[in-house]
């Protein structure tokens, strides 16, 4: 039986912004998905066993990509046999959690494991890139990256990743909407309005460069006043290419009121999960609580570990 792990992330700045070569801040969090991978005899390309919890829904919504994606990292990887695979570990299958490239780099290393193939970090992040094209069409690749490699990454698209590091983790909390959200639509929707409004969206995109790079400043310092004030500007870009949702911009102001340093949608948008800054574990407990006195769930968890 092979085995294989893969982080969930949280993006901490230019989700979407991203896709266009804008530099983008995401971290690991410490939750995993963990595969499990057996050789087997059926005629069939894979079976599955996806033991993973889930906001409810999410599985049936994405079971198609998942097919595709998992005959994506087969093929990626050479392999022709049936395989029986089992999911699990403590992070929720949910939208804007990195779930989908959670399990392709994991499903990527039980494969290797179970094949008795030797993979660098670099080439299972290619297989789990391959298999993210399943469910994102054309990936900026931000996902996987951190799925395979855990961290504090600052990620441009088609170039190699950097590692930044912080002394201390820092507490966030993740507050889903419950709203099974498509990143493919969500992606295609702001390249349709940008061809429409290209002077509108050239501003916002440069505004979302120039925010970043303050973003990577304040993280080094690790002044998380100023980081928390430059989500909540970041989120403001994000509403304005609309790919925010009445549920996400609830939960932010939620968290905000109850003493988060800053609050943004993550990933994908339109659904899925928010993020606040709440450096401590009282506040974390604080902002968490408050997500959850409105019915929904919410993470805690930490980033730059
Ligand atoms: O929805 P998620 O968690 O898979 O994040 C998608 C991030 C995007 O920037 C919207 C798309 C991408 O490929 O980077």
């Amino acid at each position: 039986m092979g085995k294989g792990h893969g982080y969930g992330k949280v993006i901490l700045f230019n989700e979407h912004f991203v896709v266009y070569g804008i530099p983008a801040i995401a971290s690991a969090i410490d939750k995993k998905t963990i595969a499990e991978v057996k050789k087997c005899s059926s005629n069939e390309e894979f079976i599955l066993h996806d033991e993973r919890e889930e906001t409810p829904g999410y599985k049936k919504e994405k079971m198609e990509h998942q097919r595709e994606s998992i005959i994506r990292i087969k093929r990626a990887m050479g392999i022709d046999q049936c395989i029986e695979i089992w999911l699990g570990g403590d992070l929720r299958a949910a939208s804007g959690v990195g779930a989908s490239a959670a399990s392709c780099a994991a499903i990527a290393r039980a494969i290797a494991d179970e094949f008795g193939m030797s993979c660098s970090d670099a080439e299972i992040n290619e297989f789990a890139y391959e298999g993210e094209k399943a469910y994102h069409g054309n990936p900026s690749g931000i996902d996987n990256t951190c799925a395979t490699f855990g961290g504090l990454v600052w990620y441009e698209k088609g170039k190699d990743m950097e590692r930044m590091s912080v002394k201390h983790p820092v507490e966030i909390v993740m507050g889903d909407t419950g709203i099974v959200a498509n990143t493919k639509k969500a992606v295609e929707g702001v390249r349709e309005r940008k061809e429409k409004m290209p002077e509108l969206y050239e501003k916002i995109f440069d505004d979302a460069k120039k925010l970043v790079y303050e973003a990577r400043d304040a993280i080094m310092d690790e002044d998380w006043e100023l980081v928390g004030k430059l989500m909540n500007k970041n989120h403001e870009l994000l509403q304005k290419i609309e790919v925010s949702s009445d549920e996400l911009d609830y939960l932010v102001n939620i968290a905000m009121k109850a003493g988060a340093y800053g609050a943004k949608m993550t990933g994908g948008g339109l659904g899925g999960y928010m993020v606040a800054l709440t450096p401590g574990k009282e506040l974390q407990e604080k902002v968490a609580r408050a997500i959850e006195e409105t019915g929904h769930y919410a993470l805690r968890t930490k980033i730059g570990i």
